[in-house]
Parts: C-alpha cells; sequence; structure tokens
C-alpha cells in the first residue's frame, strides 16, 4: 500500500488510501450530476487547467466524474470519493459534495503525461461543526468582491463560517435604515487615515448569498460597549467620553498615532478606549434596531456582539449592558455570541456562544470567563491568539502584522489542539475560528500573504481527526506544499514561508 500521506490532501482525510496511478482528465472528461457543485467543479477544473468538462446526463463511462447526494454515506458535511477508472463522489448532502469536490481538486495533477487526477479511496467528515474564520472590515474595508474572494479561498479549505468584525473604534460598515448616519458619518475612513467604505443592505445580501452557495454561514459582529468611537462620530449622545489608559498612551506614541478625541474619526489602533453610554436607555433602544435589523437580513444562527477590551468600563456596568445586549439578541431570534470576557457577567442570556481569544495557555480570569458561557447553557468557539490569530507576525522581521500576542510561524499554527486549552468537556466545543485584524493590511493581496498558509493549519485541526495517522507536522508541511499550484491558478497571494517544501506543480 502506498502511504496516504503521499496524498496531496490539507485537511487530512479521515481515511484516505492512495490508488495506483492518476485518471487522465482531458475535454472528453465528462461531468455526471445536477447538483450546484457539478458547475462549481466544471469552472474550478478549468481555471486550474484550461480544460473545460461538459456535463452529461446518460451512463458513465470510464473517465467520467459523477457526483450524487446519499445521507447514508457519511456524516454531516462528510463524503466519499472514489477515483479509479472513473471518478465517483457522493456527498452525504450539498455541503459535503462541495467539499468533495475541494478534496477532488487538490487531486488534480499536472504531470509530463498531462492532466490526471490521482487515484484514491476516501471517506470523509468533519471533526468539528464549527469551522471558521474572521475578517475585520472594520479597521481596513474590504468591498464586496474582495470579500468573496476571501470566501472562495477559504472555503476550499473547508472552513463553513465566515466572522465580519463590521463596526469598531475606526469605522462603521454596515448600513442601518433606523440610524442612517452610521454610515453617512462614521464609515468613509480606515486605520491610518486609509479609505473606507461600508456595505449596503443589498451588498450584505449578496455575500450571505455568496457564502452560502459555498457553504458558508455569515456571522455578523457589531463590537459593543467597548470599539464604539466610529459610533459617536455619528450619534455623540450615545458614547462616553474617550477614556485613557498607559497602553493606549503608550502605544500611541510609539506608532505616533493621535490619542481619540470625542466625536472626531479615530485612526489609530489604540484599544480600551470607548465604551457606548450604559446606563441610558437610549443605548439599548439603539443596540435594539441594530439587532433586529442585522438579524432580519441575517439568515444563519448567530449574532455577535463583541464585548472585549472594555478596559474603560467598570465590572458591574460591563455585566449589566452584556446581559441585556445577549437577552437583545435571543429576543431577535438569534443565538448571541460574544469574546470571552462576557463570561465575567453572571446574567448572559442563557445558550450565549462564547469565543476564547485568550492563550493556549489561559492567562488570569480568562478560562473561568470561558467556562461560564458553558455553565450557562452555551458552548465555545476557540480562536487562542498564540496560535490562530492570523495577523500575528510569522517572525519578527515579517512586514505585516501585529506581535503582541505571539510570533507564529506555520508550525506553531499548526502546534496546538482545540480540546486541551479549557477543562470544559470536548463537546462544549463547537469549533475552531481563525481570526485576521486589518489594522496593518489594507488589501486583500495583503490579508491573503497572512491567511495563507497558516489558515491551513486550523483547517486540518478543525477538520481533520486528532488522531489520523497523517496528523503530524511532518506530513502537513509536505501537504500544505502541494497546494502552491492551486493556490496559484486560484491567484491566491501565499506567503512562501520557507517551512514549507512548495511545489511546482
Ligand atoms: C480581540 O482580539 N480583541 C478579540
Amino acid at each position: 500500500m502506498v502511504l496516504t500521506h503521499s496524498l496531496p490532501l490539507v485537511p487530512v482525510p479521515a481515511s484516505a488510501v492512495a490508488g495506483d496511478g492518476r485518471m487522465p482528465l482531458t475535454s472528453a472528461t465528462r461531468v455526471h450530476g445536477d447538483s450546484p457543485a457539478a458547475a462549481q467543479l466544471i469552472d474550478a477544473v478549468e481555471r486550474r487547467s484550461g480544460i473545460r468538462l461538459s456535463p452529461a446526463d446518460d451512463a458513465t463511462k470510464p473517465g467520467d466524474i459523477a457526483l450524487r447526494i446519499d445521507a447514508s454515506v457519511a456524516e454531516k458535511e462528510g463524503y466519499t470519493l472514489r477515483i479509479g477508472d472513473e471518478a465517483e463522489l457522493v456527498g452525504s448532502d450539498e455541503a459535503g459534495l462541495f467539499y468533495g469536490i475541494q478534496t477532488l481538486l487538490q487531486l488534480l495533477r499536472e504531470d509530463e503525461a498531462g492532466w490526471g487526477l490521482l487515484r484514491a479511496d476516501i471517506a470523509d467528515a468533519p471533526r468539528f461543526g464549527y469551522r471558521g474564520v474572521m475578517l475585520d472590515v472594520a479597521r481596513h474595508f474590504f468591498g464586496v468582491d474582495d470579500v468573496k474572494k476571501f470566501i472562495d479561498s477559504t472555503s476550499a479549505l473547508k472552513f463553513n463560517h465566515l466572522h465580519l468584525h463590521l463596526s469598531d473604534d475606526q469605522g462603521w460598515r454596515i448600513q442601518i435604515g433606523s440610524w442612517p448616519l452610521l454610515t453617512e458619518r462614521a464609515s468613509s475612513t480606515s486605520a491610518n487615515g486609509d479609505p473606507g467604505g461600508f456595505y449596503t443592505k443589498a451588498d450584505y445580501r449578496s455575500i450571505v448569498e455568496y457564502a452560502a452557495s459555498r457553504h458558508m454561514i455569515v456571522v455578523p459582529e457589531i463590537d459593543l460597549p467597548g470599539h464604539t468611537h466610529a459610533i459617536g462620530v455619528a450619534y455623540p449622545e450615545l458614547v462616553e467620553a474617550p477614556v485613557m489608559n498607559d497602553n493606549l498612551i503608550s502605544d500611541s506614541e510609539r506608532l505616533g498615532q493621535p490619542l481619540p478625541v470625542a466625536g472626531e474619526r479615530y485612526l489609530g489602533w489604540g484599544v480600551g478606549h470607548s465604551s457606548v453610554r450604559i446606563r441610558e436607555e437610549g443605548t439599548y433602544d439603539f443596540v435594539r434596531d441594530v439587532i433586529r435589523e442585522l438579524a432580519e437580513m441575517t439568515p444563519g444562527p448567530y449574532l455577535h456582539i463583541g464585548g472585549d477590551e472594555s478596559h474603560g468600563t467598570t465590572q458591574e456596568d460591563f455585566d449589566h449592558f452584556v446581559e441585556r445586549a445577549t437577552a437583545i439578541v435571543v429576543e431577535a431570534g438569534k443565538v448571541p455570541v460574544a469574546w470571552h470576557e462576557v463570561g465575567a457577567a453572571d446574567g448572559i442570556a442563557e445558550g450565549t456562544v462564547g469565543q476564547y481569544w485568550g492563550m493556549t495557555t489561559p492567562q488570569g480570569t480568562h478560562a473561568e470567563e470561558a467556562a461560564h458561557f458553558v455553565e450557562r447553557g452555551g458552548a465555545l468557539i476557540l480562536s487562542p491568539a498564540d496560535a490562530t490569530y492570523l495577523d500575528m507576525k510569522y517572525d519578527k522581521d515579517y512586514p505585516l502584522g501585529q506581535d503582541w500576542a505571539a510570533l507564529i510561524d506555520v508550525r506553531s499554527a499548526y502546534a496546538w489542539e482545540p480540546t486541551a486549552v479549557l477543562d470544559v468537556p470536548d463537546d462544549a466545543i463547537l469549533g475552531v475560528e481563525a481570526p485576521l485584524w486589518s489594522e496593518t493590511v489594507g488589501t486583500l493581496t495583503e490579508v491573503e500573504q497572512l491567511v495563507f498558509p497558516r489558515a491551513a493549519a486550523q483547517a486540518e485541526i478543525v477538520w481533520s481527526p486528532k488522531d489520523a495517522p497523517e496528523r503530524t507536522w511532518d506530513s502537513f508541511r509536505v501537504r500544505v506544499g502541494s497546494l502552491s499550484p492551486l493556490w496559484k491558478a486560484e491567484g491566491i497571494s501565499y506567503h512562501p514561508a520557507a517551512e514549507i517544501p512548495w511545489s511546482r506543480r
């Protein structure tokens, strides 16, 4: 038997056996099956190889690719893929078919004889149901086409949630009909004074729809009660005056960034200075309106209310706010999601999901705060900053990104285990999310250099069985290196990290 790690697949499947040689792929190859996945496969093969396959609906012949759905072949989102004299892909549902296609595209290789699919027998399904990436569109704004390309490149690694960080001190990015000045007055700039922007409701809906066609659920975040300076640019009556802290002052000096001034646009990266007015009823009218409008245009179950780094707010006020805000999300028919600090409040809405962003070895009260979500009947998404944060530099000389959590090379991005971080039952962990904060990146090309290849490490951690024989760094580095021709064909500007043996074809 050929060693399975000779299959160039990321994330490594639950079970995969390599066969002998390749099934040739030519313009005579036909695709059977009427799922939207068939058209996605035909387009992706053409982008990769220049070969346009044709759809077919008669009996399969050797050399054809047949797609179908059969719920009995695998768990939800799973699939089987057999490539012999013909290729047969069976999804347990549409998502499974889509993920099987991503696997098939990684098996499409070119050699002296031309294009072919590596023969294999694969049965696959995800380890965790929540596999997320986050894009911070507040510190820098990324337009609809950029977000769609981000959806393409990350869904190809079998991520199924896209968390959009839609508001922060530097800008408000989503049209809200009942509070029009948010986008009229507080969206035009980004961090560093770069241009901003916002999504109209139609833009947002088109992102949600596009994501759904790639089996991704959009998780919108309005960060509250802190990270809200931009709200005060539009509606000064909703926010407190900025509260300075030592880190903010020293970081602002080091970076040459002016300190925040009430009612004026803030273009620096400092955190912890802003808050909505917690003891004013008008604040809750605002929160209720925003959450209602966001819920109306979000078909997915989750709505994220932030809750991180409210350094200028007393604990009592913070608790009061997040208890009310999580209840408002439930009233709007959604499951609240919040950064782990929100777990400090006793009375958060039952079922609230916590997003843990502390270190892989928890510090201070972070683990306790995270565990409280579980005690309240909720669950956790893990985003340990020293492993999953895609905005950390690869090494100290890397030009993009920050370094406050860690320097994260590809190997350290790969070297952590989601069930080993917190003392909670394994089934309280929904999955993993890898966030990309955008203080230092203003273009999608720069975003991609931070995201790839490290997002592939998180994809494998959240998708593949913990004990799969190939779930090792030595195997992963070779397999991720084999993705480079596919990433190049898709126009993904990955960082060519020296740890990885990148293949040419
Ligand atoms: C965060 O990184 N402030 C969630």
